[in-house]
This record gives C-alpha cells, structure tokens and sequence, in this order.
C-alpha cells in the first residue's frame, strides 16, 4: 500500500513538472505587447522602416514595446535568431525567442527581416571549438539554413543570409565557414535559404561599407560573381552604422545604391544608427547632424527604385547596442522623438 503511495506521488510530481516546463516555453513562445497601441499601417512610408528589436527590452519596457509598436512598420531581431541562440547544440533547433517577436511583429502587421543566418559572431561553442573538413561544414550549413529558413517560411520577407563576409581590406574574413569552404560557403548558404523558403528575398549583409573603399569595392566584386555563378541572391544590405560627425551624404549613399542595382540587385539600409560621440553635449546643432545623417540614407532609399528600406538598429537610446552615452537611435533613453524621428518620417513620405 505505502508502495503504491509513493508511486502514485512520483507520478503526480513528474506530470506537475511536466506541466511547469511545457508552460515555461510556451510562456518564452510568448510576447504580450501593450494594447491599444496604434500602428502605422505597411504602406504608411514610401519604403518599410524597420527597426532592431529585442525580446528581453520589449518584455521588461512597455515604453520600448510602444517604441516599436507605434514608429516601425518592419521588424528585425537583434540577436533572436543567431545561430548560438537558435542551434545551441548540433541539430537542437530552438525557435522560441524569435517565434516570439516574429509572431507578435506579424500579428501587429509588420513585415520582418531575418538576421542572420551565418556570421563569425554569436556562434555556439560545438561550431567554433573544431575545425571541420568541407563536406562535414557544407553539410552543418546546409542543415541550419534549411531547419531555420524552413521553420519561419512565409513569416519572414528577407534574409541576411551572409553577415559580414568581408574584412577591412576586402579580403574573405576567416570564418568557421570561410575555413572549412572558402567562398562557396556563401553560394551553399543562399542556395539552402532559397530551397527552404523560394520566395523569401536574400540578402548579403556587410558592414562599414558605405563610404568609397577598397572593402566597398569587394563587396560589389562579391556580389557580381554571385550573380554571374547564378546564386539565388536577391539584394545587398548596407548596415550604415555610423556617427553624426561623419555619416555619409544622399549623394555618397545613391552612388552606392547604384553600384549594387547596376547588377539587378535591390539594396536595403539594414542597421542603420547615427551616433554623437559620448561627451558631446546633445544640443541643437548636434540634433541637427545626426537627423541629417538619418534623413540622407532615407532620402536615397527613397530616391532609387532599387532599394526596398532602412531599418533603424535598435528602438531607443536606453537599449541600444552602442549604450545610451552615443544616443545613437533616433528616440531618447525615455522614448521622446529627437529631430532624427521627424526627418526619417518626412523623407520616406509616400
Ligand atoms: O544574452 C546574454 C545574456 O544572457 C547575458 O547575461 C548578457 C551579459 O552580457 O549578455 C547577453 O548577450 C548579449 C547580447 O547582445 C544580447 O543582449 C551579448 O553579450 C552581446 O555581445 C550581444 O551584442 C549584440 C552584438 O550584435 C553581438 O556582436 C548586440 O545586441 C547587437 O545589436 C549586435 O548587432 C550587430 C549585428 O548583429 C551585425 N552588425 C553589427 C551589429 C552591431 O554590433
């Protein structure tokens, strides 16, 4: 009898724990955003204006949770979809933190970009601790892409499929994958992206390359064998992370839209921050700069048929990457609008 009993409360204790774990990912699965929010509706501007959001700040600050909610009409995670979050151990797939922002993103109407499906950063200890032979890597990339691609088909508009490919002097970044295929791991990573969701647009994303330069220059190099080897790519993401005293014109920007549609491919502002140098005091004539910096990749954006948005990287100061002493976004550390906010909307006027 006082066998059964115990037998009986194991059982009870084990489907109690059951319980607490099935509700504990679907609670991470979850995102309740504030109610009652308006939300600009997708053709409000001329191109989508998205911005970088993460799922621990807009669980803990309904101010930025409203940030993203009432200013953006595109979504990027900033980090929920890297590959050390979302294939933490060989073939252990776990989606919950981006199907949480996914989700809520799409049930608010916003069109969301995919960030990223390789990079040489935020990857997980099983990746980085061997080297691999080519044919065991063309095999663990082709299983990421597909499972992660696979898994958000027909939820997620575009890819960066490749972040940051490239160094400062344009030469192939020794990645794990770069190692192991050299630049066939780019062809092998947008060819899994395409067969996994065929109408998803797939981008190569880099960064510090919006100023003439020898890693602009490979950057177009890279894109043009891309094209011409017949690689399912569809567009370059230009990240634009760059300072106030030093953020690139329209007419820098349009050239390098140009560079980019000449070979048939559209082009994307994908991270796009103006930071003022921590110290500098945030007046008048340093508000003024950094819209501008804002305003000149929205307004190139605007002016070329080419490219398809700009998203801002990251919802407030409080939260950006960079720390709120670059007062980088264009929204204080409590949500207030700067110049940056008006000027971003009114160049991306329909
Ligand atoms: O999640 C952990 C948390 O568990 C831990 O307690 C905490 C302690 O530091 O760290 C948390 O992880 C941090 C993560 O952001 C989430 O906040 C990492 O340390 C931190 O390194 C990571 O930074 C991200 C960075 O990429 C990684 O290099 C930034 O948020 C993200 O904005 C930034 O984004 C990149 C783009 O992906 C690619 N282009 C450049 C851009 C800026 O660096």
């Amino acid at each position: 009898m006082r066998r059964w009993a115990a037998a009986a409360a194991a059982g009870i204790i084990l489907i109690v724990a059951a319980g607490l774990v099935a509700r504990a990912l679907r609670d991470d699965a979850k995102l309740t955003l504030p109610a009652g929010v308006p939300t600009p509706a997708p053709g409000t501007y001329a191109r989508p204006l998205g911005v970088a959001v993460r799922l621990d700040a807009s669980r803990s600050d309904a101010v930025y949770a409203r940030g993203w909610l009432e200013h953006y009409t595109s979504v990027t995670p900033e980090n929920e979809l890297k590959w050390e979050i979302v294939e933490p151990r060989e073939g252990e797939f776990d989606f919950a933190k981006a199907d949480a922002i996914v989700r809520a993103a799409r049930r608010a109407g916003k069109r969301v970009r995919g960030h990223t499906l390789t990079w040489d950063i935020q990857l997980p200890g099983w990746l980085t601790s061997r080297t691999w032979s080519a044919r065991e890597m063309e095999d663990i990339l082709r299983t990421h892409v597909r499972r992660v691609v696979g898994h958000f088909r027909g939820r997620i508009a575009q890819w960066d499929v490749v972040n940051e490919p490239l160094d400062t002097d344009g030469s192939l970044t020794r990645s794990v994958f770069a190692q192991a295929l050299g630049e066939r791991f780019v062809d092998i990573a947008f060819d899994a992206a395409h067969r996994a969701d065929p109408r998803a647009r797939l981008f190569l994303n880099e960064i510090a390359s919006e100023l003439p330069s020898a890693k602009q220059d490979a950057l177009v190099a890279l894109a043009r064998r891309l094209v011409a080897r017949g690689v399912p790519i569809d567009g370059v993401g230009l990240q634009d992370h760059t300072t106030a005293d030093a953020a690139p014109t329209q007419a820098i920007l349009s050239r390098d839209i140009a560079r980019f549609a000449r070979l048939g491919l559209d082009v994307e502002f994908t991270e796009l921050d103006v930071g003022v140098r921590p110290g500098m005091p945030l007046d008048a004539a340093h508000l003024a700069a950094q819209a501008r910096g804002y305003a000149a990749a929205a307004a190139a954006c605007r002016a070329a048929r080419a490219c398809t948005g700009v998203t801002v990287w990251g919802v407030d100061d409080k939260w950006s990457w960079l720390g709120p002493q670059w007062r980088a976004t264009p929204y204080a550390a409590d949500g207030t609008p700067k110049p940056a906010a008006a000027a971003l909307r009114r160049a991306l006027r329909p």
